[in-house]
């Protein structure tokens, strides 16, 4: 595998191969790489030849008062992962490159990236945005490959594709979650054993959703009451939790279309995302 910091590199690498007709897969990520990660790049190895992988915390999507300094960071154990699972190319710059001085081009995204995490963490989405746009610039994949665990993230990459009629197709993986059900996050190494503990209310409540919506029960007020009983049981408070439309993230009083279930909960110092997909098998 390749570890490569510089533009002109990594376009030399792999411009050659787009030629020759392979197709290249994208999985951008902020590292701190777990099995949720590497998830995304056997996503990517089904539609794609050669595998690219990023690695960049993009300050652009950290609010002031957000954790971009003591974001976890471990080059190297992530590119011995990336490198066992047959990923060709590993692109990891420094913020210098993807921001040299002068660069003032941004992407602002509309509807999608309002509400739900939208209104708690301001820019947000348009520093993804506009860090992908980027990237997919420099790599020009055929296909990227983002996690459902950040689904509105999901949401707003459909949507800067589509309207500027990128030529790269979106896929996205299931979240992926440790056994005791706590969604994996490079986050979650800020748990203390007592945040980690009740941080597991989360995925027991939308579990309970779930089980409440296999048996029939379509309400949202129900749903998120079964997930807000888990919550408030270990003291924890949703920062949101919405019922939306799985396919647009409309808002939704009933889980009669495919619907998805989301919430962020602070546990501690730590802010933690999470989801559950509710349609019928
Ligand atoms: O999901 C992430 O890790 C980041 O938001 C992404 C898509 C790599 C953009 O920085």
């Amino acid at each position: 595998m390749k570890i490569i910091g510089s533009i002109p590199e990594v376009k030399a690498i792999l411009r050659p191969l787009q030629a020759q007709g392979l197709r290249i897969g994208l999985v951008p990520t902020m590292g701190a790489l777990h099995a949720g990660h590497l998830s995304l790049v056997r996503e990517a190895k089904k539609h794609a030849e050669v595998i690219v992988a990023s690695i960049f915390v993009n300050p652009k999507q950290f609010g002031p008062s957000e954790d971009l300094t003591r974001y976890p960071r471990d080059l190297e154990g992530d590119a011995k992962k990336l490198e066992g699972e047959g990923v060709g190319v590993l692109f990891a710059p420094a913020a210098e490159v993807m921001y040299p001085e002068g660069h003032q081009t941004g992407v602002s995204i509309g509807r999608v990236s309002r509400g739900l995490c939208g209104d708690h963490r301001p820019g947000h989405f348009d520093g993804v945005a506009t860090v992908v746009l980027e990237l997919f610039s420099i790599v020009r994949p055929d296909v990227a490959v983002f996690g459902e665990k950040d689904f509105q993230q999901l949401a707003v990459l459909r949507a800067l594709a589509r309207d500027l009629h990128l030529d790269v197709r979106i896929a996205g993986a299931p979240l992926v979650r440790e056994a005791d059900g706590l969604a994996m996050s490079s986050r979650n190494v800020y748990l203390s054993p007592d945040d980690r503990t009740r941080a597991l209310s989360i995925s027991a409540g939308l579990f309970a959703a779930k089980t409440a919506y296999d048996a029939g029960e379509r309400a949202a007020e129900t749903l998120l009451g079964l997930v807000r009983g888990h919550l408030s049981a270990s003291g924890l408070v949703p920062e949101y939790l919405e019922l939306r439309r799985f396919e647009d993230l409309a808002p939704l009083d009933r889980a009669d279309a495919p619907s998805v279930l989301l919430t962020a909960v602070r546990v501690g110092s730590t802010r933690l995302i999470d989801n559950l997909i509710l349609r019928r098998p």
